[in-house]
């Protein structure tokens, strides 16, 4: 499938960190992009965080100070769904809520064309019930993205019940045209990624709280051990410790209510804490702002 990205408006729903990061990643590939919060102050910011690293990008002469202008030109912010309409893609990074991801898709199914795909950033939920209360399922795909995205290579392609192979096909199309790897993967609570990678960060946890070390080493048996960039704890943090919790829980009542997947008692206490990482400035670590 030939893609011409100038001529593929794409929407991204959400600004928080994950849609700030495909917004960024989507105009660099050249599109035209549209971006849509509740909070126009969270869009600002996100906007505010693009220029800031290319700035940087620049400065460290990654991109040229054209390219920089071209990028900025392709994020425009929205103040409403309705001007989302001209999008022929749009990636949904809100709250991990099934009925509000359900309410959005409902709304934006009448307001896009046809043949316009519907794709969810979610790390976890349920694709099929995200699709069961659309009139057009078959547009709805998983388009898993990780953080940070415009680093990140993978985009874990998840194909529901209903999407169609057309679908499917066009999604792994976008996201190599965003420079991006795709893996498909099929409609399991937790997909690959979080199916493994979290109950991973789970029994760092249950590690540490069984005392068999504390976390700077547990992080660094990890790091120097099995070559990971960042340590269990440390990637915790950086996930959000509140992320992970939902997502344990999420596995845990899609996967047969197993107790492997029951979030640990180490991140329940910091999460009903306030701990939640990198966010607030403290999880299993202390973090100084930026
Ligand atoms: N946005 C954009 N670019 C970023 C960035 C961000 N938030 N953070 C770092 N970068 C870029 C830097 O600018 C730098 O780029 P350059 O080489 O072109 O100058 C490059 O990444 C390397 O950054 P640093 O030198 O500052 O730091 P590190 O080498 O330590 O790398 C890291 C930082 C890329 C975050 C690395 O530690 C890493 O890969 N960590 C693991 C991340 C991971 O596992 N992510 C997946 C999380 S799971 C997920 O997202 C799924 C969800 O469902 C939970």
């Amino acid at each position: 499938m030939q893609i011409d990205p100038k001529n593929y408006p794409i929407a991204v729903l959400g600004t928080g960190t994950m849609g700030e990061g495909i917004a960024q990643t989507a105009a660099t590939a050249g599109h035209p992009v549209m971006l849509y919060d509740v909070s126009q102050e969270q869009t600002r910011a996100a906007l505010e965080n693009i220029a800031k690293r290319l700035d940087r990008s620049t400065k460290k002469r990654k991109i040229t100070a054209e390219k920089k202008d071209q990028i900025q030109a392709n994020l425009s912010p929205k103040q409403s769904l309705k001007e989302l309409a001209p999008a022929k893609l749009v990636i949904e990074a809100i709250i991990e809520d099934l009925e509000i991801k359900q309410n959005v898709f409902c709304q934006l199914e009448s307001l896009l064309g046809a043949d316009a795909i519907l794709a969810t950033n979610t790390s976890s939920i349920d694709l099929n019930k995200m699709g069961s209360t659309l009139k057009r399922p078959e547009r709805l795909v998983g388009m898993h993205f990780f953080n940070p995205v415009p680093v990140m290579k993978l985009v874990e392609v998840i194909k529901g019940n209903e999407t169609s192979e057309e679908t499917t096909a066009a999604t792994i199309a976008l996201s190599e045209q965003m420079g991006k790897i795709p893996v498909t993967a099929n409609d399991f609570a937790g997909f690959v990624s979080n199916r493994v990678l979290m109950p991973m960060i789970n029994e760092a946890f249950h590690a540490w709280a069984d005392g068999v070390a504390e976390p700077e080493a547990i992080d660094s048996i990890m790091k120097l051990g099995c070559a990971f960039p960042m340590g269990p704890l440390r990637l915790a943090d950086y996930i959000g410790l509140d992320v992970c919790r939902d997502i344990m829980k999420v596995m845990y009542e899609g996967l047969d209510q197993n107790p492997k997947y029951l979030p640990s008692e180490k991140i329940v206490a910091l999460v009903d804490a306030g701990h939640l990482g990198d966010k607030t400035g403290q999880g299993v670590y202390k973090h100084e702002k930026g």
